[in-house]
């Protein structure tokens, strides 16, 4: 999946999120999608924000609007029953920031740049920004980065845990993003689909709650044909082949 909209740093305005939802349902229903890969058109960005422009004659009523377009779209990505990836390949900018947030895992290039800079505009993130970023990396990483608006590296983000892991731009990066994600579709679709809602609770909820929804996921792998295939091929000192059922 590719923002391509290279003229304004694949900025998200409202045509760009609705296409972006409708891709995700797509995405979703496609029994041959194990995993979705994520990025922006061109060298200089992944998403450089919200579309700017759109801010200018905006209320209060309108910014609800703007950021109800940018928590459907994150929503879907948390909902997915598959890996979302995003393919940090330049400027990765508030609602941008926060698509990438939302997503399973993010690698990037070392010359990505990351930052919630809305607090420069007057304003503050509105799409779970200040929230995923304190579960991930901490309240002071969030504050230091929300509070003042500056970006950060690719290198800090990676110190930060933000990003799994850094390339070279350009062919480099996309080729590491093809092979995780190819790693990512030889998976157990189930079990891996009951692993993203696991973890997904693990960052939510309390321990004992969040320990009970990892059992049940753990027991329902278990009705699977891919458990009898896994279990058998390591018997068998094979490799398995899971078939999503
Ligand atoms: N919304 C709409 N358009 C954007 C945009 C955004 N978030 N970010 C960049 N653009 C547009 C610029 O207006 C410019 O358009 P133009 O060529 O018609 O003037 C084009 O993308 C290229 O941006 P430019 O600023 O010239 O590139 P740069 O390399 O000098 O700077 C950034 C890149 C990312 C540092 C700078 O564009 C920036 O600060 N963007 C805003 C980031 C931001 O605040 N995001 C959060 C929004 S809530």
């Amino acid at each position: 999946m590719t923002v391509r909209r290279a003229n304004a740093l694949n900025a998200l305005n409202a045509d760009v999120l609705v296409q972006l939802e409708d891709a995700l349902e797509r995405l979703s229903n496609d029994q041959t999608v194990r995993a979705v890969l994520l990025t922006g058109e061109g060298d200089k960005a992944f998403i450089a924000g919200a579309d700017i422009p759109e801010f200018l004659e905006a209320g209060p009523a309108e910014a609800l609007l703007i950021a109800g377009r940018i928590k459907r779209v994150i929503d879907a990505i948390v909902r997915l029953p598959k890996p979302v990836v995003a393919v940090v390949n330049g400027y990765c900018f508030g609602g941008g920031f926060e698509v990438a947030l939302a997503c399973d895992l993010r690698i990037a290039c070392k010359q990505a740049q990351f930052g919630l800079p809305e607090i420069k505009l007057g304003i503050m993130p509105g799409g779970g920004g200040t929230v995923r970023l304190t579960k991930l990396a901490g309240g002071s990483v969030a504050r230091m980065m929300a509070m003042t608006g500056d970006s950060i590296s690719a290198e800090r983000a990676h110190q930060f845990g933000l990003v799994a892991s850094l390339h070279e731009s350009g062919e480099a990066l996309m080729d590491a993003a093809m092979l995780l994600a190819g790693r990512l579709a030889l998976q157990p679709p189930i079990a891996l689909a009951q692993l993203k809602s696991a973890l997904q609770i693990a960052a939510d909820a309390d321990t004992e709650t969040a320990c009970q929804a990892e059992l049940k996921a753990f027991a329902l792998c278990f009705s699977t044909a891919d458990k009898r295939e896994g279990v058998s091929a390591f018997l068998e000192k094979r490799k398995p082949v899971f078939k999503g059922a």
